[in-house]
């Protein structure tokens, strides 16, 4: 596979990055635009997973701010891994999704993440927002990770900028 994000901010601290993961429930990414939040944190996860033979149990659900950044960043994502969106990567928006048996990797909007916490969220739920929107909306994601905490443990990333 030719690693197109290999010069990127975001892996060239894979090790540190995949390490914090392991280790606690909710790891904090900060990171300028374009350093690969968006495109390589998720695929670190998901990777990380694989080398570890947890490849078929991983459902990792990462939302992004916009429902065209959603379908963007999985066809980039799938892209980069050489493969169709709707394969191991995929999205899912209003009225709209490209998914299938073989996703391992969902994109998907705050909206259809809240509804999905309704029933199982998935094992690791990426939380994509920038810094000014988190602080905004502190106390409803304070709210919403104490409850993912409490009713499904997962693990838990929030990625901001
Ligand atoms: N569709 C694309 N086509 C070409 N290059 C892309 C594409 N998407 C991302 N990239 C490249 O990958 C890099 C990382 O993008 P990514 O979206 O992961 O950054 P980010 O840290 O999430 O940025 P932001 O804070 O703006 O969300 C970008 O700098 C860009 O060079
Ligand atoms: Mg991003």
């Amino acid at each position: 596979m030719v690693l197109l994000g290999g010069r990127l901010p975001a892996y060239q601290i894979k090790e540190k990055i995949v390490k914090t993961i392991a280790s606690n429930q909710i790891t904090v990414v900060s990171g300028a635009t374009g350093s690969g939040k968006s495109t390589q944190v998720p695929q670190l996860v998901l990777d990380d997973m694989i080398f570890n033979n947890q490849g078929s149990e991983a459902s990792i659900i990462m939302t992004q701010p916009r429902r065209i950044s959603a379908i963007g960043v999985a066809d980039r994502i799938a892209s980069e891994r050489c493969e169709q969106v709707g394969e191991t990567i995929g999205y899912s928006i209003r009225l709209e999704s490209k998914r299938s048996a073989k996703t391992r990797l969902l994109l998907c909007t705050t909206g259809i993440l809240l509804r999905r916490l309704q029933c199982d969220p998935g094992k690791n739920v990426i939380i994509n927002q920038k810094l000014a929107v988190i602080l905004f909306y502190l106390v409803f994601i304070i709210i919403l990770l104490v409850s993912i905490q409490t009713s499904h443990p997962s693990r838990m990333y929030l990625l901001t900028r």
